[in-house]
């Protein structure tokens, strides 16, 4: 097993209220499966003991995160382990919430989500809205981890209570989770099996990771490319301009008939372009592409390339869309702020709320005039032209955007659906 190449790489985050155990929990996985530096625990062990500290799981993260931004270069939320099956990716913020605004704006991406609620303190604020919050960022694949559970004696009672109120919560959201009574302190329940609760009989925590799919990459979804940049060609005579992107979904060959949105022009595709590497086949998605293409048509960045044959993107100047607000000011009516979808930008205002959610209580907003520091809303937005998008439902990369208020980006969202203007 050792020697087997491992290629797949499952991207998770962990969510959870402030000192419930997230750390803990990550700092138990990588312990569990081998995935620390040699002597690394010993190291902190040592260390703890030295100074008549007691050991915590998550000092070991706080010693890798403090070796690894030393160097610019990685990013320190992001934690590796590996199974016998694939590679992990946890992300691990402190700031979670600002996590979270990266995940909505599409910096980050997690196909997988660890919910940790402590079994003493119970459900928290934070516990339902980042529940919340993986729900409307689409995240479908969910384990709850009733933590702490040796400061409760192991109870089954009070892992059946969590399982109850949280479950009927997440209902409530449209997500469903996967719950496991768990001690990141002693490690019962994640790598292995416990014998402190031995009326849990479902799978470990790496047992149910295991068991989650790799999200396939949207390369059978139609193709579409936001358009990052048009070079032009000028020495000795060469007209050609090369029209590059990274392709969000689908994939793009030499002969393809494509079409820009929201301008509706179209072309043939003439040639793939490479620097200092040789030319592929095809452009698929999450790949930088550059193209060529047979007539000069007039393209500026902004444009989504789409292909001819294959559903078309959605164009308009109204849009339905589900958001979630962090500006400290409140988001209201007719105000300009700027839409940014992909490589577009456009002046927009917000001209209805249709409601608004406050995330943690999952209770529904009487006032329909403005949306709040941390709620979700759905809304009608006009922006000051048409742009092209998909529904996120349908394709994710096009289907997301973040509104700029005041230079500072306020909030993400995705869209639902065109409205006739
Ligand atoms: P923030 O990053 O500050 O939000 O906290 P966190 O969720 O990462 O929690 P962390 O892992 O730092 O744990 C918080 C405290 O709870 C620490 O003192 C841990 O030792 C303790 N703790 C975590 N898991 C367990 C557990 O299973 N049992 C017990 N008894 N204590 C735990
Ligand atoms: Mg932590």
């Amino acid at each position: 097993m050792d020697n087997q190449v491992l290629t797949e790489r499952l991207n998770i985050v962990i969510v959870g209220h402030v000192d419930h155990g997230k750390s803990t929990v990550v700092g138990r996985l990588l312990a569990d499966t081998d995935s620390l530096p040699q002597g690394k625990l010993q190291q902190i062990q040592e260390m703890c003991r030295r100074n008549s500290k007691p050991f915590e799981y998550a000092f070991l993260l706080d010693a890798l995160k403090d070796e690894r931004s030393q160097g610019i270069t990685i990013d320190a939320a992001r934690i590796f382990f590996k199974t016998a099956k694939r590679y992990y990716i946890i992300i691990d913020a402190p700031g979670h919430i600002e996590f979270l605004r990266n995940m909505v704006t599409g910096a980050s991406h997690a196909e997988a989500a660890l919910l940790v609620i402590d079994a003493e303190e119970g459900i928290q604020e934070n516990s339902r809205r980042h529940g919340y919050l993986l729900s409307l960022l689409g995240i479908r694949q969910l384990v709850v981890l009733v933590n702490k559970m040796d400061l409760v004696g192991y109870s089954k009672e009070t892992f059946d209570k969590i399982t109850a109120e949280y479950g009927k919560f997440l209902g409530q959201t449209g997500l469903t989770g996967t719950f496991i009574p768990i001690s990141g302190m002693q490690g019962d329940n994640i790598a292995s099996r416990s014998d402190t609760m031995p009326w849990y009989t479902g799978k470990t925590v790496l047992e149910t990771l295991d068991s989650f799919v790799k999200e396939p990459a949207p390369l059978h979804k139609p193709f579409r490319m936001p358009v990052q940049d048009v070079y032009k060609f000028t020495a000795a005579g060469d007209k050609r301009r090369i029209v590059a992107g990274t392709v969000d979904s689908g994939d793009v060959r030499v002969g393809d008939e494509i079409i820009f949105y929201p301008s509706g022009k179209s072309s043939i595709v003439k040639t793939l372009e490479q620097f200092n590497a040789q030319v592929p086949q095809q452009f698929e998605a999450g790949t930088a592409a550059a193209i060529t293409l047979e007539t000069q048509i007039y393209i500026a960045r902004g444009q989504i390339a789409a292909k001819v044959g294959q559903p078309a993107p959605q164009v308009s100047s109204r849009l339905q869309v589900s958001l979630f607000w962090m500006g400290k000011k409140p988001l209201v009516k007719n105000k300009e702020y700027i839409l940014k979808i992909g490589t577009a930008r456009q002046p927009m205002v917000v001209e209805e709320i249709l409601s608004t959610i406050d995330a943690a209580e999952m209770a529904t907003g009487q006032s329909n005039e403005q949306v709040k520091y941390h709620n979700v809303a759905d809304c009608i937005l006009r922006t000051a032209r048409a742009i092209a998008f998909d529904p996120a439902a349908a394709i994710e990369g096009t289907g997301r955007f973040v509104i700029v208020d005041e230079y500072e980006i306020r909030r993400g969202g995705r869209f639902r659906t065109a409205l006739r203007d």
